[in-house]
Parts: C-alpha cells; sequence; structure tokens
C-alpha cells in the first residue's frame, strides 16, 4: 500500500473540550445520499478512545504547506501536551471539533456505525457539514512512506 499515493488529512476530535488531531490517510468517501465518510483508525492511538467516546470526527484535507502540521499530527501527544501551539484553527460550527484553517476543506462527520477489525475500527460516519477552506491550493501526497507534493 506504500505504492499507492494518498492525501493526508488530520483527523480532528475533542475530549472533554480539549482539542485533539491525528493525522491520517485511511479515509473513503462511502456513499453520496447520505454522504458518508469512513476514517481507520488504529484501536491503540488515542484519538480511537476520543473518537470513541466523543462520537463525531472532522476531517481536514491538508495543503501542501502543512507538511509540518501532518508531522506534528502523526506523534502520539500525552493528554496534557498542546499539540496546537501556533496552529490557526477554530471549533466548526456543526460538531466543535477543531477546524484547520489552512486546510482545503474540512468535513464534518457523526459516527454511524462502528466496524472493528483487528487492530483498527472503521468509523463510518454521516457527513453533517463541508466547510471549503483553501481549496486551490495544492494538496499533501504520501507516497513511498514519504510527503510529495502535486502541482496544480
Ligand atoms: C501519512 C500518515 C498516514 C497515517 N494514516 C493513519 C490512518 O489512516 N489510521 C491510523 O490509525 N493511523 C494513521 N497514521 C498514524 C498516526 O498518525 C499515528 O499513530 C499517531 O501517532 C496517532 O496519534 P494519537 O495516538 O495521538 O491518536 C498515519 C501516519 C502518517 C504519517
Amino acid at each position: 500500500m506504500r505504492h499507492l499515493p494518498t492525501g493526508v488529512v488530520a483527523l480532528t476530535t475533542r475530549c472533554q473540550g480539549r482539542p485533539h488531531a491525528m493525522t491520517m490517510n485511511a479515509v473513503l468517501s462511502v456513499s453520496t445520499d447520505p454522504p458518508t465518510l469512513l476514517v481507520s483508525v488504529g484501536t491503540r492511538t488515542r484519538t480511537h478512545e476520543i473518537l470513541d467516546r466523543n462520537g463525531s470526527y472532522t476531517v481536514n484535507v491538508l495543503a501542501r504547506d502543512q507538511r509540518e502540521q501532518a508531522e506534528r499530527f502523526a506523534e502520539s501527544a500525552p493528554m496534557e501536551a498542546d499539540q496546537f501551539a501556533g496552529v490557526r484553527w477554530r471549533p466548526t460550527p456543526a460538531t466543535g471539533n477543531p477546524l484547520l484553517l489552512d486546510s482545503l476543506v474540512a468535513i464534518d462527520c457523526r459516527v454511524r456505525r462502528r466496524i472493528r477489525l483487528g487492530d483498527h475500527t472503521l468509523f463510518v460516519g454521516d457527513v453533517v457539514d463541508v466547510v471549503p477552506g483553501r481549496v486551490a491550493e495544492p494538496p499533501l501526497i504520501f507516497t513511498g512512506g514519504r510527503y510529495a507534493t502535486a502541482g496544480r
């Protein structure tokens, strides 16, 4: 799968009001009617524990110049760490999860179904809001275990 190029997103959620983010690329649009989106989250991540309780997540599609944020959110952050220091964000109107202001688009979802499979859980979410951001910017890409960029 490392040879299949993907986009990169920051999945954001909240724990007792505190924002949390994780870098991921296992994201799939499932159905358009109703709009649903699937994310595959490792059961050993902190995100899994938070998402299981919170019941909503936001998929922030990262732009080419957000590589530093992708690297930061790919490190498991202890509860007390401020992952968002220096990151421009605000709560989304629909779920209140962090919307990263520099991302291409933010897709807000409420969990409809959880499917446990091995060491991951597939969280299928209903899309409740889509907030366009810097849609004209080139996306961040991940391929061969490295970040890359694609022109537009
Ligand atoms: C490009 C990239 C894509 C990733 N995709 C996923 C993914 O789809 N699902 C997942 O569970 N972890 C994925 N990870 C790993 C998580 O970002 C990593 O385990 C993170 O430390 C989890 O943080 P947490 O424990 O604070 O939730 C990915 C990492 C990178 C760099």
